[in-house]
């Protein structure tokens, strides 16, 4: 019989709201202690917990029928993988942010100067459709330090509540794009694969509408 696995964020900010979904839609997950892979016992799933930036790729290959990530790891990794549903949770932004009592005028801003990020290949594009060269620095983490510490002018970073920034003495300046968790599938399923899928859905589209 066929089934489905689906990736999903093993910590962050993804992680319990992506589980609570599948809970939802009726399913089971029987997690033993620190397994990074699971089975639903009642529905032809397996839930594969692992890190964020992996899963795209995962997708992409096959690995992993079907994922929750976020739209802005979608745009960044630029895998060939479909978006099948947005999912309304974890909203965030992709934004620039430079120190408060900069004297922002503009995008042009950043001509000739360093900006920190974790998003390059976004960043990159944005910066290219402004007709901005400007120099990315790349760090995985904690993104916001960076003007604080002298390593560039300006950042580029994911923005929920705003509160990162204000706490680092930041402001946002331009907003690259919105985000929100998506489920994504991969296109190498197979026909029952997508038969199963479609039941998924069922499943999934009764629960979002309940909660309209
Ligand atoms: C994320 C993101 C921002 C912050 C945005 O970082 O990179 O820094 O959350 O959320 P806020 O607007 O609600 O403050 P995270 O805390 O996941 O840590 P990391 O960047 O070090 O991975
Ligand atoms: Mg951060």
């Amino acid at each position: 019989m066929s089934k489905l696995k689906i990736a999903v964020q093993k910590s962050g900010r993804l992680n319990e709201e992506s589980i609570g979904l599948l809970k939802n839609c009726g399913i089971h997950i029987d997690n033993g202690k620190d397994q990074l892979k699971a089975s639903a016992t009642n529905y032809p799933l397996e839930v594969l917990y692992l890190r964020n930036g992996d899963i795209p790729q995962y997708v992409e290959d096959g690995v992993a029928d079907l994922a929750i990530v976020g739209e802005n790891l979608l745009v960044e990794s630029q895998n060939d993988i479909e978006v099948v549903r947005k999912l309304g949770f974890s909203k965030c932004k992709l934004s620039l942010a430079v120190p408060k009592d900069v004297d922002y005028e503009g995008v042009q801003f950043f001509e000739g100067k360093k900006i920190a990020t974790s998003y390059p290949n976004t960043l990159t594009q944005y910066l290219k459709n402004n007709n901005v060269n400007a120099e990315i620095h790349l760090i995985k983490g904690s993104v916001e330090i960076a003007p604080n510490i002298g390593l560039a002018e300006g950042i580029c970073d994911l923005v929920s509540s705003g509160s990162t920034l204000f706490k680092n003495g930041l402001k946002e300046t331009d907003t690259i794009l919105t985000s929100e968790a998506c489920l994504v599938k991969s296109k190498k399923l197979t026909s029952e694969q997508n038969a199963l899928l479609d039941t998924l859905l069922f499943r999934l589209d009764a629960v979002q509408k309940g909660k309209k």
